[in-house]
C-alpha cells in the first residue's frame, strides 16, 4: 500500500521551523474557496480564517456576534481551495474564553467537522490553560497578542496596544503554553521586535512593524475591497474596488441598452 500523501505541504513544525531558518512568513486571512485558493496558488505560507469575516464579510461593527458554525463554514469553503498552505481557523468570541475544556471542545469541532490544521485564541497570560489543554490534545494553536480584536470594549477601542511589559508577559505565556506562533496586533515597532526577539516561536505581526517573523493581512483590505475603514498598517496591494465598480457599471449600462449578451455568450 503506498503511504497517503499529506494534502498539504506546510506542516506546524516547518512553519515554526522558519523562524530559526529566519526566513519570513506570508500570511493572508480569507475566507472563503476562491480567495483561499488564490492565495495558496500565490505562495502564503498560512491562510487564517479570522474571525474579522463579522465585519468583512457580514457588516457587523465587531467580530463579537460570529459563530463557531459560522467559522467552520468558511473554513471548510478555505480548506477546499488550499493545497499546500497551513489553514488556521480563529475560535470566536466565548466559545474558550469559559474553560479549558470549553476551548478543547470548540478546537475540536475547528479540526474535526471544518479541516483546519490549527486553531488561533485571543489573550496571553488568561488563556494559558486553554492553549495548554488543546496542544496536550494534539491541537496546534496560534496565540494572539497585542490588539485583541474580541476585547474591543475592554480596551475601550481598537487602539494600539502599548504596555510593553505585559504584552512580553502575554506572548511568553502563550510560548510557555505551548503555542507554536503569535499574533502581534496593533503594537509599536520597537515593543514587537523586542517579543520577537524574546520568543523561540514565530511572530506574525499586523500593524506591528518590520521586526516580527512575519506578516498578516487580511485579503479583502490589501486588494482594496472593504471600504469601511483603513488601519494605518493595511497596505493596498490592488485597488479592486475600482475595478469592480467600473465593471458592474459597464454590466448595467450593456444590459440596459441590449449589447449583453452578445451571440458569442448565447446558444444557438
Ligand atoms: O480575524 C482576523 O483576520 C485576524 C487577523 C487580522 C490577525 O485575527
Amino acid at each position: 500500500m503506498s503511504a497517503m500523501v499529506p494534502p498539504h505541504s506546510m506542516t506546524v513544525p516547518e512553519f515554526r521551523a522558519s523562524k530559526t531558518r529566519g526566513s519570513k512568513l506570508a500570511v493572508i486571512t480569507a475566507y472563503d474557496y476562491t480567495s483561499a485558493r488564490l492565495s495558496d496558488e500565490a505562495g502564503v505560507d498560512a491562510v487564517l480564517v479570522g474571525d474579522s469575516l463579522g465585519m468583512v464579510v457580514q457588516g457587523q461593527p465587531t467580530s463579537l456576534p460570529v459563530t463557531l458554525d459560522e467559522m467552520i463554514y468558511h473554513t471548510r469553503c478555505v480548506v477546499r481551495g488550499v493545497r499546500r498552505a497551513l489553514v488556521v481557523a480563529d475560535m470566536p468570541f466565548l466559545t474558550y474564553q469559559v474553560s479549558p475544556r470549553q476551548a478543547l471542545r470548540n478546537a475540536g469541532r475547528l479540526i474535526k467537522e471544518a479541516g483546519a490544521h490549527a486553531v488561533k485564541l485571543e489573550g496571553g497570560v488568561r488563556m494559558r490553560a486553554a492553549v495548554k489543554a488543546c496542544v496536550d490534545a494534539g491541537i496546534p494553536v496560534m496565540g494572539h497578542v497585542g490588539l485583541t480584536p474580541q476585547a474591543v470594549h475592554l480596551l475601550g477601542g481598537f487602539k494600539v496596544q502599548r504596555n510593553g511589559e505585559q504584552l512580553l508577559a502575554d506572548a511568553e505565556a502563550l510560548e510557555e503554553a505551548g503555542a507554536f506562533a503569535a499574533v502581534v496586533e496593533s503594537v509599536p515597532a520597537e515593543i514587537a521586535k523586542k517579543i520577537t526577539s524574546a520568543l523561540s516561536i514565530p511572530t506574525i505581526g499586523i500593524g506591528a512593524g518590520a521586526g516580527c517573523d512575519g506578516q498578516v493581512l487580511v485579503f479583502h483590505d490589501m486588494m482594496g475591497l472593504f471600504p469601511d475603514f483603513k488601519p494605518k498598517f493595511v497596505k493596498r496591494y490592488a485597488n479592486l474596488d475600482e475595478t469592480v465598480k467600473t465593471a458592474v457599471e459597464t454590466y448595467c449600462r450593456e444590459v440596459r441598452e441590449g449589447t449583453f449578451p452578445g451571440a458569442e455568450h448565447s446558444y444557438r
